[in-house]
């Protein structure tokens, strides 16, 4: 008797909508959007962002999901189901790598903010002189055994959730998770726009200085919005492959876009308008969360409260992304060596932990040994978003819009054959996209 074991299936339509919202939203909207931002002059950068979610992010986030559903199979998987005997499934490839490699330095940086709830709960964060917080960082990431454990804790976490399956673990959990960190992000911004002074900082985030932009900001902004929507690597093609058919696609991609830009905005505003209120620097770089923001706590009254949840919102927005890297290999070893979710999940999870440590090493005691002149950190970071993802990208965008008959792309996204939504979408797909999306690489790697 022929038994195929049903595939695990988003239960809901908020349910899929809120998973894919949790990848999108996390440590890219609350600690990276708000420095660059800080560095490329407010709102102005503001603007620019936008414009590529809406050019780039949102037609590729359409097309990922597409390709997930109409195949239902893993990043790999669903490109050999579509294009048989093409070589489009090295996209997908690409992508398992790509996940691997983010998965293991984003769990180091996750394993940070734990640490940072935790002191901020403890009273230890707020209780420093201020002028100690960039050493208390420095000090934190090099140490060689600290950020490991968080690390591995915040990797049980992830590991956890994701054994769970699709509907009882990481529907689940984005179910709770994400209205939580929506009320404590909203706290936090009722706080900071409410101080004393805080109008400095609104206006920072809503009156454009066109002047502040430069050729870079353009390529960052860009990059960024990839980075956000969690695209190039397959994580939304294999959340796609869990859809039933009847799920509306383009109006889930809308829905995950607003609300992956709405977090990241009102992180903008739960962090500039306190800054500015006390007299902080807002170009303060990649230390803005870590050494920045604990000085705003400690002059805030009710410090600790505020300091505690605003960690602890962190923390969650970086679960919700990391469960979904994590499923992107574990869909791919589930059914390519038929293991079950269970090795699949403690295997992978396990090889990143083990891979996440060097990198965490690689800040601290193993500092000295480089690669092509970077640490070990910051080259896999180095090719994974910025190789990996943008080619990713790249070819995501260009075998639906070349790859796939014009007919089968509308039909499975779900435009009517006339739709000038549908038209628009692919023309993006066909030019505007991969172009944009090669600058951006080319710069990357630096040969323009
Ligand atoms: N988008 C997440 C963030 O903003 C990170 C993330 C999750 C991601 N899945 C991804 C980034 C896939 C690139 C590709 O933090």
């Amino acid at each position: 008797m022929e038994e195929t074991k049903k595939r695990d299936q988003f239960g809901s339509r908020i349910g899929f909508i809120l998973a894919a919202a949790g990848s999108a939203i996390g440590l890219g909207n609350i600690w990276k959007f708000p420095y660059i931002t800080g560095e490329n002059g407010g709102s102005a950068f503001i603007i620019v962002y936008l414009i590529a979610i809406a050019l780039v992010g949102f037609p590729v986030m359409l097309s990922e999901f597409l390709i997930g559903r109409k195949a239902q199979k893993d990043a790999v998987n669903s490109f050999k189901t579509l294009a048989p005997g093409k070589p489009w499934y090295f996209t997908g490839y690409m992508g398992v790598v790509a996940a691997f490699m983010i998965l293991s330095f984003y769990g180091v940086v996750a394993g940070w903010t734990i640490t940072y709830t935790w002191e901020a709960v403890s009273g230890s964060l707020l209780s420093m002189d201020a002028s100690q917080y960039p050493d208390h960082f420095v000090e934190l990431i090099s140490s060689p055994l600290k950020p490991i454990l968080y690390q591995i804790l915040f990797m049980v976490l992830t590991i956890a959730i994701v054994l769970g399956g699709v509907k009882k673990g990481i529907e689940k959990w984005s179910k709770i998770l994400m209205p939580l960190l929506l009320v404590l992000l909203l706290i936090v911004v009722a706080r900071s726009v409410t101080l004393e002074g805080a109008s400095a900082g609104i206006e920072f985030l809503l009156k454009p200085d066109f002047s502040a932009l430069t050729a870079t900001s353009f390529l960052v902004a860009l990059g960024h919005a990839f980075f956000s929507l969690s695209l190039g690597m397959g994580t939304m093609i294999t959340y796609g492959s869990y859809l039933s058919k009847k799920e509306n696609l383009p109006m889930a991609a809308v829905n995950v876009s607003i609300a992956d830009t709405a977090i990241a905005l009102l992180a903008g505003f739960a962090i500039f308008p306190a800054v500015f209120a006390f007299g902080m620097e807002a170009g303060g770089g990649p230390g803005l969360l870590f050494m920045t923001l604990p000085a705003v706590f400690q002059q805030l009254p009710l410090g600790t409260f505020f300091a505690t949840i605003f960690f602890a919102l962190v923390v969650i927005a970086a679960l919700t992304s990391a469960i979904s890297i994590l499923e992107v290999p574990v869909a791919f070893f589930t059914e390519k060596f038929k293991w079950s979710r269970a090795k699949a999940t403690w295997f992978l999870g396990i090889v990143i932990t083990l891979v996440g440590m060097v990198a965490s090493l690689s800040y601290g005691p193993w500092g000295g040994f480089t690669i092509g002149g970077k640490v070990f950190f910051d080259q896999l970071d180095f090719v994974a978003s910025y190789i990996l993802l943008p080619l990713g990208g790249f070819f995501i965008a260009l075998f639906v819009a070349w790859g796939m008959k014009r007919k089968e792309a509308f039909e499975a996204a779900g435009y009517e054959e006339k739709s000038s939504f549908g038209s628009f979408w692919i023309f993006t797909l066909k030019f505007i996209a991969p172009i944009l999306i090669i600058i951006v690489f080319l710069n990357s790697i630096g040969i323009i």
